[in-house]
């Protein structure tokens, strides 16, 4: 399987970072390829210009998307079988709201059929969004935030333009100058990419 994976992270000394080698250790263990699209090296522009905000509202799947600042990879994970996509918070990254905002887009990854139902235009069958946090897994399903992201992001915005499959995980607990739960999410991490 070929795997897209986006980093959505400006450091490479982050945790996040780890997790990236981490889960892409575990998908080459597994024997799968995979890409990497990170959206801050490429330069990813997350605000949506004029243009596109008009061609958003237009109604009109014909006319061409992300018209002005289209770089070279920033479409790939729409044809890829698989997506991987890490944001830095729960909060969801500016660059990853930008990519979903700008790509994810009508006309690109979907179009509505005349009952206003959402038809697919990706090739994505599966996506996984790892995401880690200060508070642990526990806390925030218990707060409900772990249920407002799973609604957004995995129900309406990948499941609910065609993805197959699309999972969230949480590695919790890793709040600054605490590595307690640092292992075991790596652990995690690795796994995953080694099941995915
Ligand atoms: C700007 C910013 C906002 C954050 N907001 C939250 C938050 O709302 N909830 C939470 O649990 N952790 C929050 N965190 C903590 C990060 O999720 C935590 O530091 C991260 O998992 C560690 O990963 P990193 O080294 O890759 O940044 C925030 C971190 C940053 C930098």
């Amino acid at each position: 399987m070929h795997v897209y994976v986006i980093l959505a992270h400006p450091s490479g000394r982050s945790f996040s970072r780890s997790v990236f080698e981490a889960f892409t250790r575990g998908l080459s263990d597994a024997g799968h390829s995979f890409e990497v699209g990170d959206l801050y090296a490429m330069g990813f522009r997350s605000e949506m210009d004029e243009t596109q905000y008009l061609r958003e509202i237009s109604g009109n799947p014909d006319l061409p998307c992300l018209p002005t600042s289209r770089r070279a990879g920033e479409d790939q994970p729409l044809r890829c079988p698989c997506v991987y996509l890490p944001p830095l918070v729960e909060r969801l990254s500016a660059k990853l709201k930008g990519w979903f905002d700008r790509v994810l887009t009508c006309g690109y990854a979907y179009l509505y059929d005349t009952s206003g139902a959402r038809k697919t235009r990706m090739s994505v069958r599966k996506a996984l969004v790892i995401c880690s946090t200060g508070h642990t897994a526990e806390h925030l399903e218990a707060t409900g935030v772990v249920e407002s992201m799973r609604r957004v992001m995995i129900q309406d915005r990948l499941l609910g333009i065609g993805v197959k499959e699309a999972h969230l995980e949480i590695l919790g607990g890793m709040m600054p100058l605490d590595d307690s739960h640092r292992e075991e999410n790596l652990r995690r991490a690795y796994e995953l990419g080694r099941g995915f």
